[in-house]
């Protein structure tokens, strides 16, 4: 049986918007897309007379290469906000199906399905103190309703914690045929773990889901990548935006991802400041608990998270409170910056709870 059997049917026999650029690639006199011939002022920034290649070979090469999968089981979107509104898209019948997801967890999964019309349905992980995957609860609400889509999402926004290999093969294995497995490790690399490319070969109903916003520093070029069964990304083509990569933000990507040294070692550093960060804020009396985590970001308590965020703020350093997330009441949020931001942090803190 095709994956295909879960998108919506309708789509299958949906003629996709073929684009000037699809039709026909580059020759010396273009005229097939009504552009301008003249470059625009805008300096040295070449070629953006003309539109972009929907979905460039070098740039999907490139990342096919750094996923560890083929081209063709690579989708480069805006984000991987886009690749999720797609895959929502594909899969759920508006009024009909719904999908599945573990809060506290990232927000985009939920917003998607509420665009499209498709419901939520929420296992939590479990017991606050360490956040797993449930997987057998999540096996259980799949298969008891027409769920098209499971989030997993590791390292998990906002806990930090991860979701070993081991426990997403399993729902795989019990969710063929019923449901995608969407994995999304836009903090993977903060992590240290195996990427679930590697389950696509056995289980073509998983898909990943990887970000150049994060680790590559590139949240403002917007480039997200899902890495999929080549009939998902042949399905998600078709219903793609016609030229949804500008120009510059492939560039730019094409540059950073030149570069593979540089961001490994700046990962690292990343990894140390989130234990040293993670160490400081263990030794503050009135925190009452620091999540580990494996992402660039760290969770800890407070007894009024309200309270802190607004007097940080006051002192100029903005965190992110998640105290309204399931499960994480006095919860609040800091991204691991540079060491000198990440020592202002501390200093901050260290006043307001003094
Ligand atoms: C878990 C997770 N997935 C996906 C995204 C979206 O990333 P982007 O659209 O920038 O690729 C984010 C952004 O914060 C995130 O935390």
């Amino acid at each position: 049986m095709s994956v295909l059997a879960l998108a919506r049917p309708e789509l299958l026999t949906l003629k996709a918007y073929s684009s000037a650029r699809l039709e026909a690639g580059r020759a010396s006199v273009m005229l097939n897309a009504n552009e301008s011939p003249t470059l625009p002022f805008v300096g040295d920034l070449l070629g953006l007379n003309r539109y972009p290649d929907p979905q460039p070979r070098s740039l999907m090469d490139t990342l096919a290469a750094l996923y560890g999968t083929r081209p063709e089981c690579v989708f480069v979107g805006r984000g991987s906000d886009e690749a999720i509104d797609l895959l929502t898209r594909a899969f759920c019948r508006a009024g009909q199906d719904a999908v599945l997801i573990s809060p506290p967890t990232f927000g985009m999964y939920a917003v998607a399905a509420g665009v499209q019309g498709a419901s939520v349905i929420s296992e939590p992980l479990t017991a606050d103190t360490d956040f797993r995957l449930n997987v057998d609860r999540l096996i259980t609400a799949a298969l008891a309703a027409p769920v098209k889509l499971v989030y997993v999402c590791t390292p998990n926004n906002p806990t930090g914690s991860r979701v070993p290999l081991a426990d997403i093969e399993r729902l795989a294995a019990a969710l063929a045929g019923r449901a995608l497995v969407v994995v999304d490790e836009a903090y993977l690399e903060y992590a240290g773990s195996e990427s679930a490319v590697g389950l696509i070969d056995r289980y073509p109903h998983v898909c990943v889901l990887r970000t150049m916003s994060k680790a590559y520093a590139l949240a403002g070029a917007r480039l997200g990548t899902l890495i999929a069964h080549e009939e998902i990304i042949g399905l998600v083509r078709r219903i793609m935006a016609p030229y949804p990569l500008p120009t510059p933000c492939v560039d730019a990507a094409l540059k950073a991802l030149a570069v593979r040294d540089e961001h490994q070692a700046r990962i690292a550093a990343t990894v140390q400041e989130r234990e040293r960060v993670y160490g400081a804020l263990t030794g503050i009396r009135d925190i009452r608990r620091v999540w580990p985590s494996r992402a660039n970001f760290l969770a800890f308590q407070v007894d009024d998270a309200r309270s802190i965020w607004n007097q940080l703020a006051d002192q100029g350093v903005l965190i992110r409170d998640v105290s309204h997330y399931l499960k994480l009441a006095g919860g609040l949020r800091v991204t691991i910056g540079s060491p000198v931001e990440n020592d202002q942090f501390l200093e901050a803190v260290g006043r307001v709870l003094a």
